[in-house]
């Protein structure tokens, strides 16, 4: 046969057509499976690890992020071209979108809106709000081009001084859990991913990344781990980030039992999980535990992997098997579905929202004889943080906004009417203060505030005589990568105490009354100086519409409705981890062990009878409410138990409330805290006299304490009581219910036990 070019044509076509394609196959035309088969073993040991960011050693590879697609991100997977494999992109963090405000040769800008920190907004106890919230900043991600948002954070508060506080949302895993999964919903709504962090039991920064949290398995399964639980079950969010701690003894990032028995194989999570930032130390070990990547990928892990595949502690089927997770993920992103992102998203619309959340996630914690809202436009605003507000933490969670409205800006717009010489003096001082400090050495570096300014007894009676009110900012700050001290941080300066009770000494002479605000990240002493106030409202970090939230509650526009998601105490000491936190004492501390067990926040305090200063899920509103005419739907519990009541606004003002249910348990052969969270909603706005039904649904595993003995969740028979109220204290109804035999709800696996001796406290 002559050799044509027509021929050559068919013969090609002919050659294709019986599936001897040049073409390797691709990602979503191909299967996955397919598509794995025709990896090289290079590119599976190098698709395993991400690209992105530098490493401060130096070890990291620089690609990706750092002059890739979205500068700023915080790494990316692997690009193979040739088998259709896009790099998707992952980018911090809870508080909104972490990305580079502004890109080499190029005029554009790139700002993200600064949402309130993870505190501010559990503190709405809003799921609905959480969700909008979450939309909001899916939205940003997308149109960013970004793909995953490494959000959002839920460890338990466990402790008032952990520097991570800020992005975490409560000492309840119920209320952490609940809200995740609310704002999971509202962010993968857009179509990206989100990545529930840091799984798990990451409750303190020092010595993060080699501490060992020594906790027993009844703590781990209905205290740090239950909060992931319930979101993860309820939001199915894309991707999981293991934590860098170990939980007795083993890095959760190497954990088999964590990622894979109990993650997986228990809960049944079909996503990808990711290291933290460079945690861990064994690389084949994270990858056979069902670590699926490790990010941001380090040249070194290339190396480890080669070896254990060589010397058989490693299989190609345990790459294969994270590959094909990674593959799913990727599948379902932006990216690879060439959406054509803008570079434009709507802030004015994510102002809007992060305005309303920060209003509604504020705590007005005391109000005596009215002092808010304001009815004078005539205040004395002092305080640094007036003038310098704190809007969001430090670290990974930082937003590069395009800008915030301190307290004094929005109160201004509002029509409060300040003594500019004041704002001037603050100006100053905190500019020269600021000026002294060192250069700021990078996004661990927390941005502490500076010492609070002084004002004299006489220029304190001036303020006085020439100011209707006197408003009192307080300021902290903190974040990633160190915890906070017990010395002017949690406890007041002395200049800060001293400010206080010299100003409402000068203006309660006269009359008239002092305002403090808490513009915290996580709790400070309060029952030392509270009766120095007349009202105290807690701001938390509300993110960049800071001024304009805080006017909206200060002049009425909005009645606070946040309640606290943690436990304010009255001393540091009495907090139940108190002793064993950060660590053994020491400065670096190996382990810390979780002694207080099931006793965290509430259910330490009100189990053993401890006087707090505010208690858990308390909070005031400018109007009051009556929860009345609780129902339930039977005295004999049997599955289900429908449980109704009815929210009334008895106050001459409109509000939301918070409806918090909580379960007494009989505690028969298992210790039981007092009362456990075991439901709660936030009720609409409710004009003057106007009432609400809620209802609430209770199953037997809202009743089931875990049973260590039998590695089982277990309802104990006897008699419960439901109680219903605004806070954990402030019960307005109870009713009571029998259960008449013992019910296992599930049985789990033996895993995770500690080590060593661990002595819990017990009732
Ligand atoms: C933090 C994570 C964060 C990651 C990427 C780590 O240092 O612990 O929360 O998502 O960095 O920036």
């Amino acid at each position: 046969m002559k050799i044509t070019k027509l021929n050559i044509k068919a013969f090609f076509l002919l050659f294709s057509s019986l599936g001897f394609s040049q073409q390797a196959p691709q990602l979503g035309k191909n299967s996955i499976q397919e598509v794995i088969a025709a990896m090289t073993l290079e590119e599976k040991i190098n698709f395993v690890k991400g690209i992105g960011m530098v490493a401060s050693t130096g070890d990291g590879p620089v690609a990706g992020s750092i002059e890739g697609k979205v500068p700023g991100a915080a790494g990316s997977t692997l690009l193979i071209e040739r088998l259709g494999i896009p790099a998707i992109i992952m980018a911090d963090g809870p508080a909104g979108l972490r990305i580079e405000p502004k890109r080499k040769n190029d005029t554009k800008t790139y700002y993200a809106s600064a949402f309130p920190v993870g505190t501010a907004l559990a503190s709405t106890w809003n799921t609905n709000m959480m969700k909008t919230v979450g939309k909001a900043i899916g939205k940003e991600t997308l149109e960013y081009g970004v793909d995953v948002i490494l959000a959002p954070g839920l460890n338990i508060q466990r402790n008032p001084l952990c520097g991570r506080n800020f992005e975490y949302f409560s000492e309840d895993p119920y209320v952490s859990g609940t809200l995740a999964a609310a704002i999971v919903e509202g962010i993968q709504s857009n179509g990206v991913g989100t990545s529930v962090k840091h799984f798990a039991a990451n409750n303190q920064e020092t010595s993060r990344n080699t501490i060992d949290e020594v906790i027993s398995q009844r703590a781990l399964r209905e205290i740090y781990l239950r909060g992931f639980e319930i979101a993860i079950k309820r939001s199915d969010p894309w991707t999981v980030m293991s934590s860098y701690n170990k939980i007795n003894g083993v890095y959760t990032s190497e954990s088999r039992d964590l990622l894979t028995t109990i993650l997986r194989d228990e809960w049944k999570y079909k996503g990808m999980v990711t290291t933290d930032w460079f945690a861990g130390r064994n690389y084949d070990k994270q990858v056979i535990a069902g670590n699926d990547l490790l990010m941001p990928g380090r040249i070194q892990e290339s190396k480890k992997i080669k070896e254990s595949l060589d010397n058989h502690t490693l299989t190609i089927k345990d790459l294969d098997r994270n590959i094909e997770k990674i593959f799913e993920l990727i599948i379902k992103t932006p990216t690879f579905k060439n959406y054509k992102y803008s570079d434009k998203p709507d802030l004015k619309a994510s102002a809007k929202v992060a305005r309303e959340a920060a209003s509604e996630g504020m705590i007005l914690l005391k109000n005596n004889a009215t002092a808010l809202p304001l009815v004078t436009k005539k205040i004395a605003l002092i305080g640094n943080a007036s003038y310098d507000t704190f809007v969001g933490g430090t670290g990974s969670g930082e937003v590069n906004k395009a800008y915030t409205i301190p307290f004094w800006q929005g109160l201004q717009e509002a029509g409060f009417i300040f003594d500019a010489r004041i704002k001037d003096a603050y100006f100053n001082y905190i500019q020269e203060a600021k000026s002294k400090l060192p250069k700021r050495a990078g996004i661990l570096d927390v941005i502490k505030p500076v010492e609070e300014k002084n004002w004299s007894d006489s220029e304190l009676e001036q303020l006085a005589q020439e100011n209707d009110t006197a408003v009192l900012t307080v300021g902290r700050n903190a974040g990633e990568g160190s915890d906070r001290k017990v010395d002017v941080d949690y406890e007041l300066s002395p200049k800060e105490l001293s400010l206080i009770s010299r100003t409402s000494k000068a203006f309660r002479t006269k009359g008239k009354k002092l305002v403090v605000v808490l513009n915290i990240d996580a709790l400070i002493d309060v029952a030392k100086w509270r009766d120095d106030a007349d009202a105290i409202l807690i701001s938390w970090l509300p993110g960049q519409e800071a001024g304009y939230a805080m006017a909206d509650v200060m002049s009425g526009k909005v009645s606070p409705s946040g309640h606290l998601t943690q436990t304010m105490p009255m001393y540091y000491d009495d907090v139940p981890s108190a002793k064993y936190f950060p660590g053994e004492p020491n400065e670096r501390p190996k382990v810390s062990s979780y002694e207080e067990g099931i006793y965290v926040g509430y259910r330490y305090y009100n189990t053993f009878n401890k006087p707090v200063a505010y208690e858990f899920g308390y909070g005031l509103s400018y109007t009051t409410f009556a929860i009345q005419k609780l129902s339930i739907s039977s005295k004999n519990f049997s599955e289900i138990l429908k449980i109704s009541t009815t929210v009334k606004n008895t106050g001459r003002r409109s509000g939301k409330e918070v409806v918090q249910l909580y379960i007494s348990a009989p505690g028969k052969s298992m210790d039981k805290p007092e009362s456990e969270l075991k439901r709660f909603t936030k009720t609409r706005i409710l004009e003057a006299k106007a009432s609400e039904k809620i209802n609430f649904l209770l199953n037997a595993s809202d009743l089931a304490s875990f049973d260590t003995r039998r590695s089982a969740w277990v309802v104990e028979p006897g008699t419960y009581t439901v109680k219903i109220g605004n806070s954990s204290k402030n019960i307005h109804q109870t009713a009571s219910f029998n259960v008449s035999q013992e019910i296992v709800v599930e049985k789990v696996n033996n895993i995770l036990a500690p080590q060593q001796v661990l002595v819990e406290l017990k009732k």
